[in-house]
């Protein structure tokens, strides 16, 4: 079977990735990449992963991809810890849930045809015979638009961008994943070639009954695709919730400023995140102290500095680690924090979780 009919989820619990890294003045320092994150992928839902560059997404992906270890927190598929899975739920769990890379021309073996990379994975992973692996390559191909007759004995030094991602998709397709973890794996497509990549995914999505975790520079894919959005700063989730209603009505000054940056809602226009707050990102070595965006935020008070927002939550499924979070989600300003802190006491629908 294919697919993931059986609702099984793909999830972080409270996980933390930490690296040794060399710093200026310092022989050893750590560097937070990943700072206690929750996250969790149903059965057939489209999540995307937004945020600055070195706001720790791949490294969360690649954790969630069994790639690499959190140094605490679990990464649980299926009710099960990946970390304690025995061999045999191993060889499952990375067969399961598929990546498909940002195309760099270096991702598939340029001395093997598209069929051959097509094939691996059908050889080793579902140990079919040969002949059915050649129907099977002819029928994954079909399903990502390359007509195999054309394309199964071309190299990939032979193939547009596109075509080459397309076939990673075919590839990641082979072992009949759950859930597939895309890493920018559209994001250096032209706009019309990126959308018809993104439309056979969804297609594929529905046959399939597949799982995406979307991670994205792009907010143009997070528009195409997602059903849910979760926003990364720095290490932390500082705002997740459904699509429509973060990409509307966000109640996280950073999400604010990066749809500001990027304001049109055309899903075909490529519109690449660049926040529209000053300053460059704070080094996950040193970050700071309170909420850790309070060094950029325009609307940031004293409290703001010092101590650590909790979760709000919204009845509509969504969350913000904003102190002022009904406020920003009430798209209020210029910023008053007197009647911001009066706004969300009073606003009725909305819990804090320290
Ligand atoms: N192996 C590593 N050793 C040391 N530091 C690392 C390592 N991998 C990632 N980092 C650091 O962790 C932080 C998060 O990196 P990560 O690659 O996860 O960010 P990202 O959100 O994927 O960024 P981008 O959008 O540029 O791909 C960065 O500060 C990065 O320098
Ligand atoms: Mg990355």
């Amino acid at each position: 079977m294919s697919g993931n009919e059986t609702g099984t989820q793909l999830a972080a619990e409270d996980v933390f990735r930490t690296f040794k890294v060399n710093a200026k003045g310092r022989r050893r320092a750590l560097l937070t990449a990943v700072n206690g994150v929750s996250l969790s992928i149903g059965p057939a839902e489209t999540v995307a992963l937004v945020g600055e560059s070195g706001s720790g997404k791949s490294t969360l992906g690649r954790m969630m991809l069994g790639l690499d270890e959190p140094t605490t927190g679990r990464i649980v598929y299926g009710g099960q810890d990946v970390g304690s899975l025995d061999r045999a739920q191993w060889r499952r769990f990375r067969r399961e849930v598929q990546v498909v890379f940002q195309d760099t021309g270096s991702s598939l073996n340029p001395r093997r045809s598209i069929g051959d990379s097509v094939a691996m994975p059908l050889r080793y992973n579902l140990g079919l015979d040969r002949r059915a692996v050649q129907g099977r390559v002819g029928e994954l191909l079909e399903t990502v638009g390359l007509p195999p007759g054309t394309f199964m004995h071309r190299s990939p030094l032979e193939l547009s961008g596109g075509q080459r991602q397309r076939v990673s998709i075919a590839r990641a397709l082979a072992s009949e994943p759950r859930f597939i973890i895309a890493d920018e794996a559209v994001s250096a497509l032209d706009v019309s070639v990126r959308a018809q990549v993104l439309k056979v995914m969804k297609e594929i999505q529905h046959s399939r009954q597949l799982s995406y975790l979307f991670i994205s520079h792009d907010l143009g894919v997070v528009r195409a695709i997602a059903d849910r959005v979760v926003v990364m700063y720095l290490g932390e989730i500082v705002e997740a919730g459904p699509a429509s209603v973060v990409m509307k009505r966000p109640a996280h000054p950073y999400t604010r400023s990066l749809l500001a940056a990027a304001p049109r809602p055309d899903p075909s226009a490529r519109t690449l995140i660049k926040p529209h707050v000053t300053g460059e990102i704070p080094s996950p070595i040193d970050p700071p102290s309170g909420c850790r965006f309070h060094t950029r935020c325009p609307l940031a008070t004293d409290l703001c500095a010092t101590t650590v927002p909790p979760a709000v939550q919204f009845d509509d499924g969504s969350s913000s680690a904003c102190h002022f979070a009904t406020d920003v989600r009430a798209g209020l300003g210029p910023w008053d924090s007197s009647t911001a802190a009066e706004t969300t006491r009073a606003d009725k629908g909305v819990s804090s979780t320290p």
